[in-house]
């Protein structure tokens, strides 16, 4: 099983400091922002990371790649705590797929198409941080106790916020837990079926990989995740998981990569 982490977007809300530099590699308190979502993806069910990248962001998968000569000297200088972590991190399993062209995430998903070989696979945006790793693991358990269903997390926002995302309908089946009935992609807020938004993490049936390939393009011209599982609900179950504020990150925004560094800086402080 895959964990694909689409990361070919354009950055645009951070430029111009994302000019040279992919804005999955910003730092947050002491890595870059892809390195949380790579170690989340590989502490789950997941045995390979699949990075949907451009192929002129080569600093993330120089990130990822062993530096044996860095470790050396590390380690010659007695440096061994900062020897491991970087040893650690050039032997993660990742592996790289291209999107040439920025026609959207459902898109961006499918260019993985051929990694997830007919399985199901989780989908991690980067934009979105959840240190303590423990969402996909309560979501392969949502799947699990509903016959392998797709999951995906979802979060409440005020009602204002709506439009910038995902947003379902549905009944709640349990505490915390939805079935979900049809999803629109960045409703008005008038028009919006409730207030709880696609919140960045997906565990998704092979279905859904091959209704991406019809899936026409979508609010703001793109070609939309949320309307392939907005099509897979005429076949299949999905249910959602409502998580809690306090367990997910938004790095989406200048704000929100503050905020987020600010209260990951302090949890570090106090050994949470
Ligand atoms: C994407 C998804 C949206 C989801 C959001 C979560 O939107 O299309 O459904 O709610 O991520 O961050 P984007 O933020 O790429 O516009």
């Amino acid at each position: 099983m895959k964990a694909l982490i689409p990361a070919a977007g354009l950055g645009t809300r951070f430029l111009p400091a994302t000019k040279a530099q992919p804005k999955e590699m910003l730092l947050v308190v002491d890595r870059p922002a892809i390195q949380y979502v790579v170690e989340e993806g590989l502490a789950s069910a997941a045995d390979e990371v699949v990075i949907i990248n451009s192929r002129d962001k080569k600093s993330i998968e120089e990130h990822f790649s062993p530096a044996p000569e860095l470790v050396a000297l590390l380690r010659e200088r007695g440096k061994d705590a900062y020897a491991d972590a970087v040893e650690a991190v050039g032997n993660y399993n990742v592996s790289y797929v291209y999107q040439d062209e920025a026609l959207g995430l459902g898109h961006a998903v499918r260019c993985a198409a051929e990694k997830t070989a007919g399985e199901p696979f989780y989908v991690l945006l980067g934009d979105v941080l959840v240190p303590d790793n423990a969402m996909l693991p309560a979501m392969q358990a949502v799947s699990d106790a509903h016959n392998g269903a797709s999951v995906i997390a979802v979060m409440p926002v005020p009602e204002e916020k709506v439009s910038r995302f995902g947003v379902i309908a549905g009944a709640e089946v349990e505490p915390g837990v939805w079935k979900v009935d049809s999803l629109v992609e960045k409703p008005p807020a008038e028009e919006a079926p409730s207030n709880l938004a696609v919140f960045g993490r997906y565990l998704l049936s092979p279905r859904v990989m091959e209704l991406l390939a019809d899936v026409a393009p979508g609010v703001g011209g793109e070609i939309q995740l949320t309307d392939a599982l907005d099509a897979v609900l005429q076949e299949e179950e999905m249910y959602a998981l409502v998580v809690d504020p306090a367990d997910g990150f938004d790095t989406g925004t200048v704000e929100s990569w503050l905020a987020t560094n600010q209260e990951l800086f302090r949890r570090k402080n106090e050994g949470q």
